[in-house]
């Protein structure tokens, strides 16, 4: 086999006016070198103009997704050799606007997760230095939720995501949910309010594509359909109970 692979990586700069191209690079294909590693490479040793985002190289921080041979990736988790050989196709993430290169724009994003309200909400006199227990039983009611690194692969891998802008989109749905399973929360009304809207939870048709390229293994179609049946409850509540009571 050969000891290099192909890059073939996405090229776009808007401040050129000109058109998103391909750009080749050869890099060393080496066994413990992930994809991150090849563009790294490409940055230090090949051509310094490339534009990519990473931060912890360990799959915590969300930020080196890219497609790669047009799936959602985490390029610092993905080894170079499970593409020999080669080439391999390197692009930003589908469904988000291009800053440059690799390089997408999240500030859509990070509006829809602040809008779902993805923290502990207390409607009650709320004492911070109050401890609140939780049992081993609540924890797991919504632990694999909150393991959401918000790297924003489900959102390429959505195909509602990609047809309609609004829709909020698998993380900030699961976040969501995730606040509203947790014991100490006290914010599901406010969320369905935002969340039970046709660009939320009911704007899903169930692909599950979010759910297979989750690096984190949450399961943000599950939360979806779990979302629609609490917001269904808690219409028909609504019709017994006046608002606040149930
Ligand atoms: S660099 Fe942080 S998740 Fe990849």
């Amino acid at each position: 086999m050969s000891d290099t692979i192909i890059l073939e990586v996405a090229r776009f700069n808007p401040e050129d006016g000109g058109e998103p191209s391909y750009q080749s690079y050869e890099v060393p294909l080496r066994p413990d070198w992930m994809v991150l590693d090849g563009l790294n490479h490409i940055k230090d040793q090949l051509d310094g103009s490339l534009a990519f985002r990473w931060s912890c190289r360990m799959g915590i921080c969300g930020s080196c997704g890219m497609m790669v041979n047009g799936m959602p990736t985490l390029t610092c988790e993905t080894l170079l050799m499970n593409y020999a050989p080669g080439p391999i196709r390197i692009a930003p993430l589908d469904h988000f606007p291009v800053v440059k290169d690799l390089v997408v724009d999240l500030d859509d994003f990070l509006a829809k997760l602040q809008k779902v309200r993805p923290w502990v909400v207390r409607k009650d006199d709320f004492k911070p230095a109050r401890e609140f227990m939780q049992s081993p039983a609540q924890l797991e009611a919504f632990h694999q939720f909150s393991l959401c690194i918000n790297c924003t692969l489900c959102y390429a891998a959505c195909p509602v995501s990609g047809l309609d802008p609004n829709f909020i989109g698998p993380a900030a749905i699961a976040l969501a949910h995730r606040y509203n399973l947790d014991s100490r929360d006290q914010g599901i009304e406010d969320r369905l309010d935002i969340v039970s809207q046709h660009e939320g939870i009911w704007d899903c048709t169930v692909v599950g594509e979010c759910s297979v390229v989750c690096p984190k293994h949450v399961d943000p179609s599950l939360a979806i359909q779990q979302f629609k049946l609490t917001a269904t409850k808690e219409w028909f509540k609504s019709f017994l109970l006046p608002r606040g009571k149930h």
